[in-house]
């Protein structure tokens, strides 16, 4: 079983922490499809310290979400420390996690996210700091390195782990690629025997069967799901299953799609308000409907659309498209 200091982990599948996705609503979801860990969208440090509001929302989490792991990010000590203090103290995320993998330069060039990669010493440093600080098991995810010149991996691991650290989650590319190349997973194996600590694989695990074969071939703890995930909740069902079974169940019929998309609307709407959940809400709809017959003669619409019923009249019809399919 995969356990996180004292967090046990029902299975090895981790929804992957990402910006202006995994709030409440939709960690909510990917949870009912039987995720053993969600992780939160990064919360910014000084946003956190400062008490600005938006980022006081991002703290919300529903009791059904755990177990939880909320992150932080930031690149000053004092700030750091003081932001997760806040989130052990105030909220009942269940670990806190720091963000040594962002590579967007708005946040480098604050010394945060990826910026870390470059030197060991101040991730022991800042690590050890933070684990003093809180009671709930701290965890790092990071990128392997900040380029193929720079790929400390191995000694940034080594370094949470000395610090105090419970787990890393490494994503297999370096800040350079962004999110091109392929993941590398090889790295991912090499720290996997350089540590103690629970290791979650991250990077390209794009069916059940990679996430399989990413366990196999890196001998890593668990396996961290990102984008597969995207409007596409049954990935999360699909990999749990095969892992535990071996079988590989049926995708989801466009209907059973558009209704989990409805919900996950729904629960938006409830945790912001209508107006804004709804534009939020477009490029999740984009991403359920990938593959879906027809979806470009909504696209635009969809684009456009302010209000829940307008939205889900399109999502639904849709669903009515390949019900008449069926029925023809
Ligand atoms: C839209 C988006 C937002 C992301 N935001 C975060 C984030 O807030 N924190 C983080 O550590 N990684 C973030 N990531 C990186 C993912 O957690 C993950 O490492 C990356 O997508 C690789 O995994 P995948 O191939 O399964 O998508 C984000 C990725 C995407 C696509």
């Amino acid at each position: 079983m995969l356990k996180i200091g004292d967090i046990e982990i029902k299975n090895q599948v981790v929804l992957a922490p990402m910006a202006g996705v995994c709030n409440s609503a939709f960690r909510l979801t990917v949870k009912e499809f039987g995720a053993g860990l969600v992780c939160a969208e990064m919360v910014s440090d000084k946003g956190i310290v400062l008490k600005n509001e938006k980022t006081m929302n991002m703290l919300y989490i529903d009791e059904c979400e755990k177990p939880l792991s909320l992150q932080i990010f930031g690149g000053e000590k004092k700030t750091l420390v003081e932001a997760a203090r806040f989130v052990d103290k105030n909220t009942n995320a269940d670990i806190i996690d720091i963000n040594m993998g962002c590579p967007v330069p708005k946040i480098t060039k604050c010394d945060a996210g990826a910026k870390w990669l470059l030197d060991p010493d101040k991730i022991y440093e800042m690590v050890s700091a933070v684990v003093e600080a809180v009671e709930k098991p701290v965890t790092v995810k990071m990128r392997m390195g900040w380029d193929d010149d720079h790929i400390f991996a191995v000694k940034n691991a080594q370094a949470v782990e000395r610090a105090g650290g419970k787990a890393v989650a490494l994503h297999g590319r370096t800040r350079v690629q962004m999110y091109e190349g392929k993941a590398n997973w090889d790295i991912i194996r090499e720290v996997k025997q350089s540590i103690n600590i629970p290791l979650i694989g991250n990077g390209d695990v794009q069916t059940p069967q990679d996430a399989k074969r990413m366990l196999e071939e890196t001998g890593c703890d668990g396996v961290m799901i990102g984008r597969a995930a995207l409007g596409n909740p049954w990935m999360i069902y699909r990999t749990v299953q095969y892992l535990e079974t071996g079988k590989l169940m049926d995708e989801p019929t466009v209907r059973e799609k558009m209704d989990v998309c409805i919900l996950h609307l729904d629960r938006l709407i409830a945790l912001k308000d209508e107006y804004i959940a709804v534009r939020e809400m477009r490029k999740h709809a984009a991403w359920y409907l990938k593959g879906v017959r027809g979806n470009a003669r909504v696209r635009n619409a969809i684009n456009e659309c302010n209000s829940r019923d307008e939205l889900v009249g399109l999502l639904n019809s849709l669903a009515e498209v390949e019900e008449e399919v069926i029925v023809g």
